[in-house]
């Protein structure tokens, strides 16, 4: 009987066997990697149960990040403030405000204001800011125009291509270590005559790692 296939399609099942699993695995890596995160947490900018703005605070005002975020360099997390840091002031300015009636109430109670999260990593994510705050890393950078808004919102993807992309080539984003805090250094023009490599503050050249452990561990 003559066969109805030629002989090579028998190989056809084998060679599918082989390559769904394949382009199945391409399709998850293109998932994550170009599609999911990268587009869609920018923005994000969920509505605080208390109406303060950093426009006021950090820029008019211009009192510095870490004077509320105090343990950017000496934590993991960068702690949003107690309400006593709120009451330094509030104690005796606007103490009449029904816009600080629920800082006024927690003071009082004892219990936290329910500040939204903002920006939030999966828990398999490692995360550190004293590194990067160390290195020379600005807010600005990866939070960007904070004291410009009202109501903050969430300004670069926190992707895993986002993070690579400084990991593998970290220097134009490295500035002075007493800049980290400045919100106008990538507008400067001191920015342009600095070189880190010139540094003296600088002990060591930053290497962010690249390797999966580093930031899977
Ligand atoms: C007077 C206190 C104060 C100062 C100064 C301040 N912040 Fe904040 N910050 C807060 C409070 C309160 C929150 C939580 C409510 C909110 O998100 O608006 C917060 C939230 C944030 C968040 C979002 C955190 C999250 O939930 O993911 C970022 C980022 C941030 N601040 C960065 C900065 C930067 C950068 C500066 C300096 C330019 C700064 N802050 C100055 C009080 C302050
Ligand atoms: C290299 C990027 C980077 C730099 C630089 C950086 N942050 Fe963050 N920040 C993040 C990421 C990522 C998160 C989310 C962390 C998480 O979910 O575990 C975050 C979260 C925060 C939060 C929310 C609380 C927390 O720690 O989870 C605050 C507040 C904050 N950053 C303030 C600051 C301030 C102030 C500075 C400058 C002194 C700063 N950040 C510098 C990337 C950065
Ligand atoms: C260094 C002092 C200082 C600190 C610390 C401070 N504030 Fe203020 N806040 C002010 C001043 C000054 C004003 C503006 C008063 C005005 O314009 O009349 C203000 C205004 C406000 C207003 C607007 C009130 C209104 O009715 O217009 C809110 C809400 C507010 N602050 C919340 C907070 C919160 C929440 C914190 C803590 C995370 C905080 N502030 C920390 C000094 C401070
Ligand atoms: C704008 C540049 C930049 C971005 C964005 C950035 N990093 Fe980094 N990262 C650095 C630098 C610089 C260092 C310091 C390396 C050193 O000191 O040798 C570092 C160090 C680290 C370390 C090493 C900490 C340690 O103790 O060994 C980890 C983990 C890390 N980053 C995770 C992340 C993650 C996760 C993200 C994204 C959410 C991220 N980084 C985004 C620049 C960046
Ligand atoms: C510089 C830090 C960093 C390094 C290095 C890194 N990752 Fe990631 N990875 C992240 C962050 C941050 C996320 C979470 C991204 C998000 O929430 O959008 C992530 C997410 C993932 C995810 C989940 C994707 C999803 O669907 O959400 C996988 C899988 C992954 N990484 C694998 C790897 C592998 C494999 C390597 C080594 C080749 C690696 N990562 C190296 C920071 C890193």
């Amino acid at each position: 009987m003559p066969a109805i296939f030629p002989r090579w399609t028998n190989k056809i099942p084998l060679a599918l066997g082989v390559v769904t699993p394949l382009v199945g695995a391409f399709l998850i890596f293109a998932v994550w990697y170009w599609w999911s995160p990268l587009y869609t947490d920018v923005g994000y900018r969920p509505k605080q149960p208390v109406e303060y703005s950093h426009a006021l605070h950090a820029g008019d005002m211009g009192i510095d990040c870490r004077y509320c975020h105090n343990t950017v360099e000496s934590a993991p997390h960068a702690a949003v403030p107690p309400t006593q840091t709120c009451m330094n002031c509030h104690s005796q300015v606007q103490t009449e405000s029904p816009r600080l009636a629920l800082v006024r109430t927690s003071f009082e109670t004892g219990e936290a204001i329910p500040w939204v999260r903002v920006h939030m990593l999966p828990d398999y994510a490692f995360f550190d800011h004293r590194p990067h705050v160390a290195a020379g890393v600005g807010c600005a950078t990866c939070h960007g125009r904070v004291d410009n808004m009202v109501v903050v919102e969430q300004a670069q993807p926190m992707s895993m291509g986002w993070c690579l992309d400084c990991h593998r080539n970290p220097e134009p984003n490295l500035r002075p270590l007493d800049q980290v805090t400045n919100m106008d250094w990538d507008d400067s023009p001191e920015k342009a005559a600095y070189d880190f490599k010139k540094d003296p503050e600088r002990k060591r050249m930053p290497s962010p790692p690249v390797h999966c452990s580093g930031c899977h561990r």
